[in-house]
């Protein structure tokens, strides 16, 4: 049984994405600039913006944070995403989910031009992903595919099994690994919470991919023997025994299900740290001109 090293993985690729970055400066060009659109204080979002100028500065990008009031009109903001839009000093930016309820979180995404948008979000870039065309894809199943690939995972004619169904995780993810590609070529089921008998499917997983934020919900006798397991949850647990009074706790129960597995991720340290990194590869690309063509 083989864990993956999440940390170390995204750490190589931060390390070749900064070499990229130093090659274009040597050139003669600028950083890549990624912008973040943070409105109010949720705790998840702040930690994972404080994250993301911490890993831009590592790939030697320039990273800007705006800061929005939680009462921000939906207008008002719209028009802070026009002129991220419109400024050619900003390659990629993202406006961090969720927002505030009084906010039409689809009207927001629909208002990211998509050439910049490196969340991969708006639905033109959802739409060219589901065709198998150049596009920003979404960070986290993104960053999964990126871990099967340098893990040297064979996905070809593999049943992979997607727990959860999610705009953000399950569905990109079953849409990349049905895909006539490497890592793809699987053959992918999507169960969620109207989908009876999940253990029946589990059991039949090659790749099993729990992604429905469920704590320790996929147990040792849903796991097929020598499956490969990656674990996308990140629950929020109460631990009395951490100074901060909680812990991150997976779909998986790992102490359980690892001894069955060919391969598992842990949480934290598996598609964590990936998440991040892949939103630096989106903007490379962004900066590069690498998806679409510079305008
Ligand atoms: N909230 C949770 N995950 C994400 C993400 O990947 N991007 C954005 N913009 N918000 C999020």
């Amino acid at each position: 049984m083989q864990i993956i090293d999440g940390k170390r993985i995204a750490a190589e690729i931060k390390a070749e994405i900064a070499a990229t970055v130093r090659e274009v400066i040597a050139a003669g060009g600028r950083p890549p600039h990624l912008v973040g659109l943070l409105v109010g204080h949720d705790g998840g979002s702040e930690s994972y913006m404080a994250s993301k100028t911490a890993v831009c500065e590592q790939c030697g990008f320039q990273s800007s944070l705006i800061r929005k009031d939680v009462n921000i009109s939906q207008e008002e903001l719209i028009k802070t995403i026009h002129a991220l839009n419109d400024d050619d000093g900003v390659d990629g930016f993202i406006v961090q989910l969720p927002l505030p309820k009084h906010i039409d979180e689809q009207a927001v995404i629909e208002a990211i031009d998509y050439h910049k948008d490196v969340d991969g979000f708006h639905p033109v870039n959802v739409g060219r992903m589901a065709i198998g065309l150049p596009c920003f894809r979404p960070a986290t199943p993104s960053g999964v595919m990126m871990l099967l690939e340098r893990c040297g995972i064979e996905t070809r004619g593999k049943h992979c099994v997607i727990l959860g169904r999610s705009n953000i995780v399950g569905k990109p993810l079953a849409n990349m690994l049905m895909q006539k590609a490497s890592p793809g070529n699987c053959t992918v089921t999507v169960c969620h919470s109207a989908t009876p008998n999940i253990k029946d499917l589990t059991l039949q997983a090659d790749i099993l991919i729990a992604a429905m934020g469920s704590p320790e919900f996929v147990k040792e006798d849903m796991v097929k023997e020598g499956a490969v397991v990656i674990d996308v949850g990140t629950t929020r647990v109460e631990d009395a025994t951490r100074a901060r009074g909680w812990r991150l706790c997976g779909d998986v129960d790992f102490d359980r299900v690892a001894p069955h597995c060919s391969h598992i991720t842990p949480v934290p340290g598996g598609v964590g740290p990936m998440t991040i990194v892949s939103l630096m590869h989106n903007t490379l690309l962004a900066a590069m001109g690498k998806v679409y063509k510079k305008q």
